[in-house]
């Protein structure tokens, strides 16, 4: 497991507080604590960070890296800048550290990443595990600025699995809901989103995840975390449902606020001039 070696200091947003540290592979990694006093239900977002961080990676989308990091007491003891959280050795939440990131904002910004296509593919996946949290949040997702091309990177998943209201039997409730959430971060990215080919290349990678991989990362969770495993189930039964929706969802997505036309559209559509 990554050790954290080295502290760098504290990251100017974000209401977890989270802190910069260098890790023993000699990157540096945004941590949010588990149990801590600054961030009451941190236990609870970081179940979610890790399941949807390995989920996004599984699917090719681009997650800022996410990793287990194990703290020492000695390394805990070492950093009093970070008494306050009070922090217990043991393992901690963190994303690879991209300092050159900035708000996707900005239409020559967002034209500049070489991966905006992967944009529909977050729209997808946030519908999926239900994270209200990006689509009218600008500070979820970064632009990485490099000299030739941008990339988008996928940050925050605490929201995901109705954040804090989570639980097995609120997470059986609302399953089979397909609506849909947008807001100003997704309105960024209308114009270039135009083709419905990148939405249903990620439908079809998500209703092909077999039920098995989805459970091994589900029950991957560090039990410091989630000790319930009656909790992981609740996730578990959520996301193997919400497959089989997630074409109806992306469907009336991009309906209701892309405009783009989806074959059940054209299919109707072509019904009525051909009966
Ligand atoms: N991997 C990362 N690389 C660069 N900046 C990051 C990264 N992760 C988080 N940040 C910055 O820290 C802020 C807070 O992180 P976030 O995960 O959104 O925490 P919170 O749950 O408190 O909102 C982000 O808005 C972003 O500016
Ligand atoms: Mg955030």
């Amino acid at each position: 497991m990554l050790k954290a070696i080295k502290y760098i200091g504290a990251m100017s947003k974000g209401k977890t507080r989270p802190q910069l540290f260098e890790c023993d592979d000699g990157n540096q990694y945004v941590v949010k604590f588990m149990s801590n006093p600054i961030s009451p239900n941190a236990d609870k977002h970081l179940v979610h960070e890790i399941i949807a961080n390995r989920l996004a990676q599984l699917l090719g989308l681009p997650a800022a890296k996410g990793q287990i990091i194990y703290f020492s007491k000695e390394i805990i003891e070492n950093t009093p800048e970070i008494n306050e959280f009070q922090v217990k050795p043991g393992p901690h939440f963190g994303t690879i550290f991209y300092k050159n990131k900035t708000r996707p904002t900005k239409k020559e910004r967002i034209k500049k990443c070489s991966n905006l296509q992967e944009m529909a593919g977050v729209m997808v996946f946030d519908h999926w595990v239900h994270n209200r949290d990006r689509s009218n949040n600008l500070w979820n997702l970064i632009i990485d600025e490099g000299e030739h091309e941008n990339k988008l990177y996928m940050i925050d998943h605490a929201g995901c699995f109705y954040s804090t209201r989570r639980s097995r039997k609120k997470l059986r409730s609302g399953a089979d809901s397909i609506r849909i959430h947008w807001g100003k971060n997704y309105d960024q990215f209308r114009p270039f989103l135009t083709d419905k080919l990148p939405f249903m290349k990620y439908v079809k990678k998500i209703e092909q995840l077999a039920d098995s991989e989805i459970r091994e990362i589900v029950f991957s969770t560090p039990t410091e975390w989630e000790p319930d495993p009656n909790e992981l189930e609740g996730i578990y039964e959520y996301l193997t449902t919400r497959k089989s929706f997630i074409r109806e969802i992306t469907e009336k997505l991009m309906e209701d606020k892309l405009k783009i036309r989806s074959s059940t559209f054209l299919k109707n559509f072509l019904k009525d001039l051909f009966p």
